[in-house]
């Protein structure tokens, strides 16, 4: 299973790179809004930091105004992934883009019929949100298990990745039903390497440690 982060902030991105475990970045208008820098800068900057894809999306409606914007995007370093909306414009775009070699990350998809339209539109990436499901009541595993049945049946070649990824059992439940990817916020990230027990067991163990060295000074 991959991870890719989802934050256009350029410090979180580095420690989590530099622990080895990130994959890839994905980013959105709000995430870049958060930063206050300029977005193509810090997309170039976000590019130089990981190799793995980076998720930038476009802001146009039309299916003209995004292929312009993800041609430009795309321009800015080999590893960008253009981020569509789940709408029809948006689908018309994805296939276009896919066919012109640029890598697409359908948006904003809430559903197995969008998941389904995504696929067969030849999109790189479809992104299920899974977060905003679940605060609306709506029951995101089933939506993912799902999803990931339809991507499975017809052997599709998007990849699935898990976003608005609240918790870190959003991030178990979708390795469990082998998710391709998740984009994992970096406060969820910390928890999934933190346990109690680890930090007591360490604890105990150092001052076991400590206790046969006094010992066997003695
Ligand atoms: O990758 C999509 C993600 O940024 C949306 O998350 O927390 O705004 O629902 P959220």
């Amino acid at each position: 299973m991959k991870f890719f982060i989802d934050t256009a902030n350029l410090e979180q991105i580095k420690e989590m790179q530099e622990l080895g475990i990130i994959d890839g970045v994905t980013t959105n208008p709000s995430l870049l809004a958060k930063e206050g820098a300029e977005p193509i800068e810090q997309l170039v900057k976000i590019c130089q930091i990981v190799d793995g894809p980076v998720s930038a999306e476009v802001v146009g409606l039309t299916t003209d105004e995004m292929i312009n914007e993800a041609r430009d995007l795309a321009k800015l370093a080999p590893n960008i992934v253009v981020k569509i909306p789940m709408t029809k414009e948006g689908i018309k775009a994805v296939k276009l883009l896919e066919v012109e070699g640029i890598k697409t990350n359908v948006t904003l998809v809430f559903s197995q019929n969008q998941v389904l339209i995504a696929a067969k539109a030849g999109a790189s990436y479809i992104s299920p949100f899974i977060g905003r499901l679940m605060d609306n009541g709506q029951n995101e595993i089933d939506m993912l298990w799902e999803s990931m049945e339809i991507i499975r049946a017809y052997d599709f070649k998007s990849e699935i990745i898990v976003a608005s990824v609240r918790n870190a059992r959003h991030v178990i439940e979708s390795a469990k039903m082998g998710a391709h990817i998740a984009t994992i916020p970096f406060s969820v990230l910390e928890k999934m390497f933190k346990h109690p027990n680890t930090e007591k067991g360490l604890e105990v163990f150092l001052k076991d440690w400590e206790k046969l060295q006094a010992q066997l000074k003695k």
